[in-house]
């Protein structure tokens, strides 16, 4: 009898401590999520989608009506596709140009214009949207999260809000969320993140990009194409305020996506070394870097001018930026 209300109460411990470690695991990610994306690299995406619940089954570009919204969801998809080539080809004048857009695309890492759904999937947006971002602490509309892209990714200039252009882009989303409901829980989502990563050596990144992504890339990392091998820094690539140039979240993307061809094929210390040395070559500024976590939760592994001034110096407190010294 003694025995076996012994067995009950530690099974009813168990149980508890279980679902109290499942509760914060489940908080640590919405709260992650909310940062616009992190979430653990294999598990929650692979879990829903056993569950079967929503499927990645955009419709066919070759589908596309034959009409004013379908002019629209056209515009939209060679908008994401070819970003650069489209804006700087119809901008007044070729400096015009480059205040728009930098030289990457939307494809540069929404592979496949966005139907890729191993690499940030843009398929189920128009369903997700608007919702809450930590990054700017407030509920933003689609509409603002392109415009999010465009001035930090992108390093260009928003888009006013009746521009045709943004609503193209718009309508193509809406077009390839076909049949997914409002409010999906979206198992492709946040994929690109990871949550312990060993201490970097900038100089070991070096030898790894010299080696698995220079020849797409090119060597002193101008690339060599918006969708064959995108600029990883310098002045034609992302700003120093874009998702990716936090160091989680590019160990996440190369560890997920790269090299084209044979992703998976890094180390977790080789995804590491190469994601700071890529992070620690300049690039553009993002301005308004104080606006950003208006409501606290500012992460610590933005690569900003102040860490890549700590890595010149030799004086960059790794552990303190990818977080675990807390
Ligand atoms: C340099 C890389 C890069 C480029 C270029 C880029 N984005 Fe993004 N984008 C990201 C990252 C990183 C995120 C955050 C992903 C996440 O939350 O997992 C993101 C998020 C988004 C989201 C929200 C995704 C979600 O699941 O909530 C949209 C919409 C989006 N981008 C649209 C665009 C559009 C449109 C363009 C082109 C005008 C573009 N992006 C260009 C890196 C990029
Ligand atoms: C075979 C060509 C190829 C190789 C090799 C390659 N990449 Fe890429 N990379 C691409 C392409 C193409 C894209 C655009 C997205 C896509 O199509 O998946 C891309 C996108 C990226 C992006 C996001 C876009 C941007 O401008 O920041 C990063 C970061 C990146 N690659 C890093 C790497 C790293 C690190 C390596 C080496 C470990 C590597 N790549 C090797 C072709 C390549």
């Amino acid at each position: 009898m003694r025995k076996t209300s012994t067995l009950v109460l530690t099974v009813l411990v168990a149980v508890f401590a279980l679902t109290i470690v499942l509760m914060s695991f489940q908080l640590k990610t919405n709260k992650a999520a909310e940062d616009e994306g992190i979430a653990d690299v294999t598990e929650s995406g692979s879990e829903s989608a056993a569950s079967g619940e929503i499927q990645h089954n955009p419709p066919s570009m070759d589908d596309v009506p034959d009409d004013e919204l379908g002019d629209a969801i056209k515009r939209g998809y060679d908008l994401v596709n070819d970003t650069s080539t489209v804006l700087r080809s119809e901008a007044p004048t070729a400096e015009d140009g480059e205040k728009l857009v930098n030289e990457l695309s939307c494809t540069s890492c929404h592979a496949g214009a966005g139907l890729d759904s191993e690499v940030s999937s843009l398929v189920g947006m128009s369903a997700v949207y608007p919702m809450y971002i930590g990054r700017s602490g407030k509920v933003v509309s689609l509409e603002d999260r392109i415009n999010g892209c465009m001035v930090r990714s992108m390093n260009g200039t928003k888009f006013e809000s009746n521009d045709p252009d943004l609503k193209a882009m718009v309508a193509y989303m809406t077009y390839i969320s076909e049949g997914i409901p409002v409010g999906a829980e979206l198992p492709w989502r946040h994929q690109n993140s990871v949550d312990d990563m060993p201490i970097p050596s900038v100089a070991d990144g070096e030898k790894v990009y010299q080696q698995s992504c220079a020849t797409c890339h090119a060597g002193d990392g101008s690339g060599t194409g918006s969708n064959t091998g995108p600029a990883l820094w310098g002045d034609g690539s992302f700003n120093d305020g874009a998702g990716i140039a936090r160091l989680t979240k590019m160990a996440g993307y190369v560890h997920n996506n790269m090299p084209v061809g044979n992703p998976g094929s890094l180390s977790d210390q080789e995804v590491s070394d190469v994601s700071a040395f890529i992070l620690s070559q300049d690039r553009p500024e993002f301005a308004n870097h104080e606006g950003d976590w208006p409501n606290g939760g500012r992460p610590s592994d933005s690569m900003t001018k102040e860490r890549r001034d700590e890595i010149k110096a030799g004086t960059i407190d790794w552990e303190a930026v990818i977080g675990k010294k807390e």
